[in-house]
């Protein structure tokens, strides 16, 4: 009886495991590897260095021939696989799609080609190719032409289903728009390009998109901005133009566009390419009544912000974080991330707040790797939200900051600095704090001293070990000069206790 329940046991875990995480070789095609999860049959045949497609039973749901060797997809490759839901197909070596390539796949919701070799030059899209995948809701086609076929042609535009679209665009005299076609597709709202070439970015590059939510055109190459650039798309909801050379003029002018259009996420990270300083002033007006939430401006060349100015109400993230800022100070009154780290604000942040006013939202600040050796007294005053404090990698000796007004206070990361000990203040603090929110604090890679003057603290830290992330590995320096790992504390204030220090003091005197 025990022995039968044991098996039972045993066999129900083994199915499960089977079922949930590991594939086996599959039975039609013993190169590909066959499971189930989530009640669909994955096939997955990627790396296999198949040429063709294999022939497969018709209940699969999931298929994944990526980084193969496909050249051709013959007339009715998939003819029997009315259950596909996904087709994964990049990096082939497709050259050509043939009329009946797609047959069959009418309940196909996405497919990708993504770095294969369809292109103009081999006419690889026959007119009405795409036409079986009537229920088809992401394709990415990109990464395949550098002169960006399908954007001027009008190949996918009976894909009524579509949702997301991922192709290559090149303006040039053959293709200088994206095809009026595309204004069939009134489901389009993510659009994002692989390889990219505009001349122009203007109000009529998108102008048969007026759906759109998502824009990517990051790494694009785009020459010249023109005004009112995106002022059409009122649907607009994320905008990421990183990883383009552009110079504030250019900003300026796509950031005009957002005084008539909403927009909830611009990402412009490494976008400006000199030392700049932007007309904030000009800049945040612009956003002011977008409803902007989060700003990504991370990686640029910002040397300074400093100013009366005021964050667009309805911001919550502000990413400055990779630039050369050694000024920093705004008003946020409904900010709730601040992100900083990665630039040069020791020195300002020693005497200056980066916020004059409350930021009475404010959950998280990352001030790590900014070269800190104090920080301003006050600076975290009228913060009553703040959750999340960063100071890692900086060379702070000491906390010579209050706060003892952080009510919320849960994590607190000190670690890669140089702090010896914490004064009596900063230990009561961190105690009541720590009783009723829960405050964790990273000390590690510190310069931690286990002397006598430092018993005290030692004590203090052994009492509220719990308080302190990954204390195990804290090292600290032993009266002789020798690093000890601080844990197991209790040894060293024995020690320490034992009246090895009245013997120092004795010493000295
Ligand atoms: C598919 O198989 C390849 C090669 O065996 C493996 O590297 C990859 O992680 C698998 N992918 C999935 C989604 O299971
Ligand atoms: C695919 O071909 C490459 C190069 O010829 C070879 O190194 C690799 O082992 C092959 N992979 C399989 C799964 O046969
Ligand atoms: C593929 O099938 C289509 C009809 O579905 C036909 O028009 C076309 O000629 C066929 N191509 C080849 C190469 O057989
Ligand atoms: C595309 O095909 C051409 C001509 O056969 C070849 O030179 C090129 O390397 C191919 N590109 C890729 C990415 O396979
Ligand atoms: C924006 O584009 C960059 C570069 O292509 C990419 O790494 C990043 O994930 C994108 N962000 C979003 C939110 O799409
Ligand atoms: C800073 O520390 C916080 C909390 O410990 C962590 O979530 C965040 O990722 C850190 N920032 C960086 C840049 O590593
Ligand atoms: C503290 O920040 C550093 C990087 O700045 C990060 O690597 C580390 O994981 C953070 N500690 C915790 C406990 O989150
Ligand atoms: C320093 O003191 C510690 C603890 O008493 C001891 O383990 C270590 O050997 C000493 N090191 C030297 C160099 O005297």
């Amino acid at each position: 009886m025990v022995n039968i329940l044991f098996f039972c046991i045993l066999l129900t875990i083994t199915i499960l495991f089977v079922k949930n995480t590991t594939s086996i070789h599959c039975v039609f095609d013993r190169r590909c590897l066959c499971y189930i999860k989530a009640d669909l049959q994955y096939v997955n045949c990627s790396y296999t260095n198949l040429t063709s497609v294999p022939s497969l039973p018709s209940t699969v749901n999931v298929l994944n021939l990526k980084y193969n060797r496909i050249i051709l997809l013959s007339n009715g490759s998939f003819k029997n696989l009315k259950h596909l839901l996904e087709l994964d197909l990049s990096w082939n070596k497709l050259k050509r799609l043939e009329l009946g390539s797609f047959t069959g796949l009418s309940n196909l919701q996405k497919l990708k080609l993504e770095h294969n070799n369809l292109s103009l030059k081999w006419k690889s899209f026959p007119l009405g190719v795409f036409a079986p995948l009537k229920s088809l809701r992401h394709l990415n086609a990109k990464y395949n032409d550098r002169n960006g076929f399908l954007a001027c042609t009008n190949v996918i535009t009976n894909l009524k289903q579509l949702e997301k679209l991922e192709i290559d665009v090149d303006e040039s005299p053959d293709c200088p728009n994206i095809d009026k076609g595309f204004s069939k597709l009134t489901n389009l709202k993510s659009f994002r390009t692989g390889y990219c070439d505009f001349t122009y970015l203007a109000s009529y590059t998108f102008e048969n998109m007026k759906y759109l939510q998502f824009i990517d055109i990051s790494r694009c190459s785009i020459s010249e901005v023109h005004d009112g650039s995106f002022q059409d798309q009122k649907q607009l909801k994320v905008l990421n133009i990183s990883h383009i050379d552009f110079d504030i003029y250019d900003i300026s002018t796509i950031v005009e566009s957002f005084r008539s259009t909403p927009i909830q996420k611009l990402i412009m990270t490494h976008t400006l390419r000199d030392t700049v300083s932007l007309a904030w002033d000009n800049f945040l007006n612009c956003l002011k009544n977008s409803g902007i939430k989060e700003l990504q401006m991370g990686g640029n060349s910002f040397v300074y912000v400093i100013g009366k100015y005021f964050l667009p109400p309805t911001l919550e993230i502000f990413d400055l974080s990779y630039n050369n800022l050694n000024k920093f100070q705004f008003e946020m009154p409904n900010l709730m991330q601040l992100k900083l780290q990665n630039n040069g604000l020791g020195k300002f942040l020693a005497s200056n707040r980066y916020s004059k006013q409350s930021s009475k939202r404010l959950e998280y600040v990352d001030l790590s790797f900014n070269v800190i050796h104090k920080l301003h007294f006050a600076i975290f005053h009228d913060h009553p939200k703040l959750k999340t404090i960063n100071l890692s990698h900086n060379i702070l000796t000491e906390i010579s900051f209050d706060f003892s007004t952080l009510r919320s206070l849960e994590m607190l990361n000190l670690s890669h600095n140089k702090i010896l000990a914490f004064s009596e203040e900063s230990r009561n603090a961190i105690s009541n704090i720590a009783k009723s929110y829960g405050l964790k604090i990273d000390l590690s890679k510190n310069n931690l001293q286990c002397g006598c003057n430092q018993l005290p603290f030692i004590q203090w830290m052994l009492e509220n070990r719990h308080i302190f992330i990954g204390i195990d590995t804290y090292r600290c320096n032993w009266m002789n000069n020798s690093v000890l790992t601080i844990f197991p504390l209790r040894p060293i204030v024995l020690q320490l206790e034992k009246g090895m220090c009245f013997i120092y003091r004795f010493d000295c005197m």
